[in-house]
């Protein structure tokens, strides 16, 4: 299939969506990473309403925040979250990182057909650092990630994972695994002066498997309607 044939899938934040050549193409597992702060949170939320007014249903899998809580941040930027959620268009599910044993069954038999019962057409997993802390071991580490980047490619949905970048090395993920699993990486953050200083956000794309994308680093705000790329400045420090 030739570059310009994937079907894209618009992030909802348009200078992002300007790098990518329309947006995440359809059907890929995408790891967000960064430090805490830089917006993964954000980002995967607006993944999610976004594709919701354009009536496309979502699932929200959340390991670290409640429900409430989550709903909480998007109604802060303004989205319609309660009309949504209550037509059923984006549905929370939480993973709760204490029911260890329950959880990875659940993610290795049950999710891939859970996901394709709803018609998730986007998926947001956050975050998968904390899945990865469920298992004991590498190996099953490997298993349940793995796993999960399965069930997400064969529900036919497009998916958006975060995990906590590593803050001795903030443009690898902790786990280190997850940008392999991952069909693209979009790094989030912290642009810092010479001296160190940090000044501002910025937002880098990784890779993008089966798609050319932009290679530049470029400035980003979380504002009060969420995140906003800008695609055109070059960005002012060091980026991430
Ligand atoms: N409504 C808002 N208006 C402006 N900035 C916000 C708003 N909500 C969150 N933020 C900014 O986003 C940051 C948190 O983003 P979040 O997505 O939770 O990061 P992460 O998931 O990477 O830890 C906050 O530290 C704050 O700076
Ligand atoms: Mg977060």
């Amino acid at each position: 299939m030739s570059e310009s044939e994937i079907p894209r899938v618009p992030t909802g934040v348009a200078g992002l969506d300007e790098m990518l050549g329309g947006g995440l193409p359809a059907g890929h597992v995408v790891l967000v990473t960064g430090l805490p702060g830089t917006g993964k949170t954000c980002l995967g939320l607006q993944f999610l309403f976004s594709g919701a007014a354009r009536g496309e249903p979502g699932v929200y899998l959340s390991l670290e925040e409640e429900e409430p809580a989550l709903l909480a941040s998007a109604r802060q930027f303004g989205w319609p979250v309660d009309e949504v959620v209550k037509a059923g268009t984006v549905k929370v599910m939480r993973l709760d990182p204490k029911q260890t044993h329950q959880n990875l069954q659940r993610i290795q038999s049950d999710l891939a057909k859970e996901l394709k019962a709803l018609g998730a057409k986007r998926i947001v997993v956050d975050s998968v650092s904390l899945l990865n802390m469920l298992s004991d071991d590498e190996p099953s580490r490997r298993n349940t990630l793995f796993g999960l980047a399965a069930a997400c490619r064969d529900s036919g949905a497009t998916t958006v994972l975060t995990a906590e970048a590593d803050p001795l090395h903030p443009t690898v993920t902790r786990d280190g695994l997850s940008e392999y699993i991952a069909d693209g990486v979009i790094l989030l953050g912290y642009s810092s002066a010479e001296d160190g200083h940090r000044i501002g956000l910025s937002l880098r794309i990784l890779k993008m498997r089966r798609t050319a994308h932009a290679r530049t680093v470029q400035p980003y705000r979380i504002g009060s309607g969420g995140i906003t790329v800008d695609a055109k400045a070059v960005d002012f420090g060091r980026g991430p």
